[in-house]
């Protein structure tokens, strides 16, 4: 593990603020609940009897087609949680059917084009009717209940029909980020042991094109296994079709009759995989189950975002990565609200995209990273225009806002009349753990706030790893009991998932974030303790990076390190030393980067390569990251000691090469 926060806990005297009463001006009714002591009240009830709680929210928020007994079974020390035990549902029927039937014009989908003009909404019962015709065609072409399905797909309607595709008949769907590479693509495929895969042509993004199903040929030379392609023609580009594999979209959907029966699930049936980063190279498949994740999804979206009956609410999000999945299409679908698909860019057009959208379609909540907020500031406050006549709730969401930018958000955009939400959750946690409520929970700039119900947060002192209790606490942060939407393994490795989430502190789910618990007990995330960087939202392992380099015949070692960036809150730099008779120069340089982008995508580009002699390491072979911290922040007089590096004089080397480099 890296270097884990010691400092003393600080007072924190920041500015509160109360909810906005210009937002409650702006409320079709009021919140869902009263007050903060409401809160606390029912805040209670989720820790002291979880069964009542859980219990009561799941029969109030989704339908079940066979009722359950046992509410929770299992613990996190032994690695075996279990939810709603006897339970039958099914996700697709919870997110579509029971709002296609009630009021089947309802809008599910608005999507927003990468072109302005080229959107469309797509209702409950199209929905309804779109999605049971790809739940036809995979069925047709031999998925079952439990198989996986890969989805490589831009942000159009159709990703989220093929999600709800695969969880109508029981398939397990593993969407890949389409800004990852085709080896990460091919990687991806192989653990999850997917034998068929959903891509479109080409994707569209701030008016550049995407070779998507270019992307999935290339995977799949090595994927074996796969027997089918479905290709949805976005942009009618001239493709590959692979004779017997790939399918096209609009011929498949014709023969199929538009409703096929959902399939009912038990609880704890698999609902999807998510790939994510962690301490070690190869990522991580964590798995969600059916009925605990739909229930946080739907939950924290009543709750955190405030959503009630005819709100439209958009997430920047991409369906990619765990907040597309949780709050583009779950949270809203199955609270049968209207969901934004946007498939650009903030900067696309221009800076005021995501203002005219909001402005466009009475958008209600809207929820995106800091990194897009930290772009569209430094673009300059005029671009901000409309008028946010129903805007109640301001979501932040993946790293770190720092205070200015959280200030920005909610005078300059939110004009003090809408919530800011900073909300603090993970790919594992399944939805929002630390997080204000919309309407109820005093902000404080920075700040992720209060535990949402059921999580019972922890900080513990990382040296001694005992439990530090009371307020003005600073340490990493676990959760002390579980919650339904907790990941329940990872794929194929259930000893890995132990020892990540649930060994490291015995009875605890451990995050990997450092956080500190203020004098009022607020929480205040410090970020990742482990080898994890967060570059834009997008969470990378640097040991994953390490290993990309690696695969460049002139390197011997590499170490990738983050650095604090202004824009994208960290970067990915990077040192390596070459094998015996290559040399430094700015084509290998730019080779190595290519390296990183082949294996896993552009995204995880590091933005500096250093070429060094060698790397400091200790007498064991242990490489000392921190130095290269050190020396990339400019902290050079605090290296600390040096004694221990097998060659101490490699440190001048680099720093040498660092200053060179500036
Ligand atoms: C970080 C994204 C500070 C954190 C939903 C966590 C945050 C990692 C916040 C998970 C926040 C997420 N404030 N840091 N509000 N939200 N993080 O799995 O380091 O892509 O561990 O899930 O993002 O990233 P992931």
């Amino acid at each position: 593990m890296a270097d884990a926060p010691s400092v003393v806990p600080e007072a924190h005297e920041h500015e509160t603020y109360q909810p906005p009463e210009k937002m409650f001006a702006k409320h079709p009714s009021k919140p869902h609940i009263a007050n903060l002591e409401e809160y606390q009240k029912l805040y209670k009830e989720s820790i002291t009897e979880p069964n009542k709680f859980w219990g009561r929210t799941a029969r109030e928020l989704l339908t079940w087609t066979r009722d359950f007994e046992t509410v929770s079974a299992g613990s996190l020390a032994d690695g075996d949680v279990k939810w709603f035990v006897e339970g039958q549902l099914n996700a697709c029927y919870n997110a579509v059917d029971r709002h296609a039937y009630k009021d089947p014009n309802r809008v599910a989908i608005i999507y927003e084009a990468d072109e302005v003009n080229d959107g469309r909404n797509v209702t409950y019962g199209e929905l309804l009717r779109d999605v049971s015709k790809v739940a036809w065609v995979l069925k047709q072409a031999g998925i079952k209940k439990g198989d996986t399905v890969a989805i490589y797909m831009p942000m159009i309607p159709e990703a989220v029909v093929a999600i709800l595709a695969c969880v109508r008949i029981g398939a397990v769907h593993s969407v890949v980020f389409a800004g990852f590479s085709a080896d990460a693509l091919r990687d991806r495929v192989l653990d999850a042991k997917s034998r068929f895969v959903i891509t479109s042509d080409e994707g569209k993004r701030g008016g550049k094109f995407i070779g998507t199903k270019k992307i999935v040929d290339d995977a799949l030379k090595q994927c074996p296994d796969v027997s089918h392609v479905l290709v949805y023609r976005r942009t009618g580009a001239d493709i590959n079709m692979v004779p017997g594999r790939d399918l096209w979209w609009h011929e498949e959907v014709e023969k199929w009759p538009s409703y096929i029966a959902p399939e009912p699930m038990n609880s704890e049936d698999p609902l999807f995989l998510l790939y994510t980063s962690g301490s070690t190279g190869k990522p991580k498949g964590v798995m969600h189950t059916t009925a605990g994740y739909l229930l946080g999804a739907a939950l924290t979206g009543k709750y955190v975002f405030d959503i009630h009956e005819g709100d439209r609410y958009f997430c920047g999000g991409d369906v990619g990565w765990i907040t597309g999945h949780t709050y583009v299409v779950y949270s809203p679908l199955l609270l049968g609200v209207s969901t934004v698909v946007f498939e650009g860019t903030p900067a696309y057009p221009n800076f005021s995209r995501y203002w005219d959208i909001i402005e466009k379609h009475n958008i209600t909540q809207f929820y995106v990273a800091p990194t897009a907020l930290r772009l569209l500031k430094r673009a300059g406050d005029e671009h901000v225009r409309g008028n946010f006549k129903y805007l109640r709730t301001l979501g932040s969401v993946g790293e770190p806002i720092a205070a200015e930018v959280w200030k920005w958000y909610y005078e300059i955009v939110g004009k003090e009349s809408a919530h800011v939400v900073d909300t603090y959750w993970q790919t594992e946690t399944g939805s929002n753990v630390i997080t204000p409520l919309a309407g109820i929970t005093p902000m404080k700039p920075g700040s992720a706030s209060l535990p949402f119900f059921g999580i019972e947060p922890a900080i513990i002192d990382p040296v001694s790893g005992e439990e530090l209790h009371g307020n003005n606490v600073e340490g990493v942060l676990a959760f002390k009991q579980s919650w339904p939407s907790i990941a329940r393994t990872v794929y194929g490795s259930h000893k890995r998932y132990l020892d990540t989430y649930l060994h490291v502190y015995k009875g605890y789910y451990f995050t990997g974030d450092g956080a500190a618990r203020d004098h009022e007990g607020f929480y205040w995330i410090r970020g990742r303790v482990d080898d994890v960087v967060n570059v834009s939202g997008h969470r990378l392992s640097t040991a994953e990076i390490e290993a990309a380099l690696i695969e460049h015949h002139s390197v011997a070692e590499a170490a990738v390190v983050g650095v604090s960036d202004e824009l994208t809150g960290q970067a990915v730099n990077a040192f390596v030393a070459l094998k015996d008779g290559n040399d430094a120069n700015d084509a290998l340089r730019k080779e190595l980067v290519l390296q990183v982008r082949k294996s896993i995508g552009p995204f995880a580009a590091p933005k500096a390569v250093f070429i060094i002699g060698d790397l400091p390491k200790t007498r064991s072979g242990k490489i000392m990251r921190r130095i290269l911290r050190k020396v990339l922040a400019g902290e050079e007089d605090q290296l600390g000691d040096v004694s221990t590096l097998s060659d101490p004089s490699v440190v001048d080397k680099i720093i040498a090469t660092v200053h060179e480099a500036r």
